[in-house]
C-alpha cells in the first residue's frame, strides 16, 4: 500500500509538473515553465527563468496569459514521456486560440529525441537540451521570425556557475544547488549520460557563493545536485578527471566533495546542508567524517541501489557487488549511527529471476531502509541494456515484485518511524502543514516529515519537536521547550 503524503512527494518530484509563480514586474513578455522529473531538472527550470529575466521576460503561472511556454521534460521511464506528450495535446487547443504562441520543449526528452520531435509532434517549434538553455532568448527570437529551432549540443563546460537562478516555487526557506552537470557513469538502464552529457563540476566559489546568497536572504537549508555527488572533483574546469590523472598543479587547487560541503557547512551552523545523490560506487570515508564533524550537514544519505543481487548489479554495470554496497551501509553507521537511509529500487530489470527478486528483499531487510524510490524496469532506447540484453521480464510480473517492494518498504518505514516516537528532534519549520491549518510542518535532520501544533513560532525557525505519534509517512508531535 501506498501511504497519501509520501506518494504525493514522490510524484512531486517524479511527474507532477512544478510551475513556477509569478515573478518580474513591468510590460515585458510572459514566459510559463512546467518541469518534470528530477530535482535537477526543477533547478535548471530556476536556471533557464533567469536566462529570460535577463532578456526581458516575466514569468508566469497563468498558462492563459503567458507568450511562451516551456516545457522541461525528463526521459527516465516511458511513462515520464508519455505523461509530456499528453501535456503538448493539451496546449495544441491553446495555441489553435494564440497562433503567436511559442511552445518550447527542453531537458532530457528534447535531447533523447532532438529534431524529431519537431516531425513528431508538430506543434512545438522550440527542442533545446541541458546544455544550451543560454540560446533559448535567441532561438525565440528565431521562432518569432516564422523559423522552427533546434539546439541540443552537449557541452563539456558548461555549468551555468555564473548564472543566479531565480528562486520560485519554493519557500524562501530551502533551495537546490546545482553542483555539478552531467553522468559518465553508464549504468546500463539509464538514459542520463546520453541526454545530460559528460560529467563536469561546478566552481566551488560560486557553489559557496550562491549558498551564502540564499543564508543572507533567509534560507536554512540548501541540497547539492549532481548525478553522483561523490565524484564532485573540482580542479579549473571541463570533463571530469580522476584525482590521480591530475597535474601537480591541478592537485594543489582541486576540491573534492568532502572538502566542498566542508566549505558550505562552515557558512552558518543555522544553515542546513544536503545533498543527492550519492553513488555506493565512490561514496568515501572522507565524506562521512566530514559529516560526522558537521552536525548542520544533515543524517540522511540517498544511497541507490538498485537490487540486492550481484549478477544483476553486474548486468546493471553499477560497478558494486551487494556486499560492496553493504560495506557502504555499514560505513555510514559506524560514522553517523543516527543517520536515515533511503534508496532507489528497479524491479524486473532484464533477465531478473525469482531468487534474484528474493535477494533484492533480502537486502531491504538487511539494511532496513528508512524510505525508498521504487521503479518498474522501463526499457530506454539506445542504452547499453537495449543494446545487450531482452527486456524478458513480464509486466505482470515486474508488476507484481514491485508491489511486493513496495509492501515491504511500506512496513520498514513504520518500523523506523515507530522507533522514533518519544524522541526529541530539532526540526525546521517550513509551513502550515496541508491537512491541518492549526499545524506545521517540518523536517528533522533525518529528512522525516514532522507534523506539529502552531505555537508561537515562524517558518524558518528551528524548534525542538517530541514525537508523539506516527504513521508510515509522517511523525506526529509537539514542540518542547
Ligand atoms: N527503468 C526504471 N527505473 C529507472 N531508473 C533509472 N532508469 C530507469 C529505467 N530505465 C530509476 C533508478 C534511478 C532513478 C532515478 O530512476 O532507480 O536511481
Ligand atoms: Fe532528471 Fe534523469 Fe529525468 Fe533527466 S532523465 S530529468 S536527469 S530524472
Amino acid at each position: 500500500m501506498f501511504d497519501i503524503e509520501k506518494k504525493e512527494i514522490k510524484e512531486e518530484l517524479q511527474g507532477k509538473p512544478t510551475v513556477l509563480a509569478q515573478t518580474g514586474e513591468g510590460l515585458g513578455k510572459k514566459v510559463f515553465i512546467e518541469s518534470y522529473g528530477c530535482q535537477m531538472n526543477f533547478s535548471d527550470s530556476e536556471i533557464v527563468a533567469s536566462i529570460m529575466h535577463e532578456n526581458g521576460y516575466r514569468t508566469t503561472a497563468n498558462i492563459y496569459e503567458t507568450d511562451v511556454i516551456f516545457i522541461n521534460t525528463c526521459a527516465i521511464r516511458e511513462n515520464a514521456e508519455q505523461r509530456v506528450r499528453q501535456r503538448l495535446k493539451e496546449f495544441k487547443s491553446l495555441k489553435k486560440h494564440k497562433p503567436n504562441l511559442v511552445v518550447g520543449v527542453l531537458g532530457c526528452m528534447a535531447e533523447r529525441l532532438k529534431e524529431k520531435f519537431l516531425e513528431e509532434e508538430k506543434l512545438v517549434d522550440i527542442v533545446v537540451g541541458p546544455d544550451a538553455y543560454r540560446s533559448l532568448p535567441d532561438l525565440v527570437s528565431q521562432v518569432e521570425d516564422g523559423q522552427k529551432a533546434v539546439n541540443v549540443l552537449l557541452s563539456l563546460e558548461e555549468t551555468y556557475a555564473d548564472i543566479n537562478p531565480v528562486r520560485l516555487g519554493g519557500n524562501g526557506i530551502s533551495a537546490f544547488i546545482s553542483i555539478m552537470r552531467g553522468c559518465d557513469n553508464m549504468c546500463s538502464f539509464c538514459v542520463v549520460p546520453f541526454t545530460r552529457g559528460r560529467e563536469r563540476s561546478r566552481n566551488p566559489e560560486t557553489i559557496v557563493q550562491e549558498a551564502k546568497e540564499l543564508y543572507e536572504a533567509g534560507y536554512r537549508e540548501v541540497t547539492l545536485l549532481g548525478q553522483n555527488v561523490d565524484s564532485y572533483l573540482w580542479f579549473g574546469g571541463g570533463p571530469k578527471k580522476e584525482f590521480k590523472n591530475l597535474s601537480e598543479e591541478e592537485k594543489k587547487n582541486s576540491v573534492n566533495f568532502a572538502q566542498l560541503i566542508s566549505r558550505v557547512a562552515s557558512i552558518s551552523k543555522d544553515l542546513r546542508i544536503r545533498y543527492t545523490t550519492s553513488n555506493p560506487r565512490d561514496m568515501t570515508d572522507e565524506v562521512l567524517e566530514v559529516m560526522a564533524a558537521y552536525p548542520n550537514i544533515c543524517r540522511y544519505i540517498h544511497l541507490p541501489v538498485q537490487s540486492g543481487n550481484t549478477a544483476v548489479l553486474e548486468r546493471m554495470n553499477r560497478g558494486y557487488s551487494r556486499e560492496e554496497y553493504m560495506d557502504r551501509i555499514h560505513a555510514i553507521k559506524k560514522y553517523l549511527p543516527d543517520c536515515a537511509i533511503s534508496t532507489d529500487i528497479i524491479t524486473g530489470f532484464c533477465g531478473e529471476t525469482e531468487e534474484e527478486h528474493a535477494d533484492t528483499i533480502s537486502l531491504m531487510k538487511e539494511v532496513g531502509f528508512d524510505y525508498a524510490y521504487m521503479f518498474k524496469y522501463s526499457e530506454r532506447p539506445n542504452t547499453l541494456a537495449q543494446r545487450k540484453y531482452k527486456d524478458d521480464v513480464p509486466d505482470e510480473v515486474k508488476g507484481r515484485r514491485l508491489q511486493e517492494v513496495i509492501e515491504l518498504q511500506t512496513q520498514l518505514s513504520l518500523e523506523s518511524n515507530k522507533r522514533d516516537i518519544g524522541k526529541i528532534f530539532e526540526v525546521l519549520v517550513e509551513g502550515p502543514s496541508k491537512k491541518n491549518e492549526a499545524e506545521y510542518y517540518g523536517r528533522n535532520s533525518q529528512n522525516k516529515v514532522i507534523v506539529f501544533p502552531k505555537e508561537n513560532v515562524k517558518p524558518g525557525n528551528y524548534v525542538s519537536v517530541r514525537v508523539n505519534d506516527c504513521t508510515s509517512a509522517t511523525l506526529i508531535g509537539e514542540i518542547v521547550r
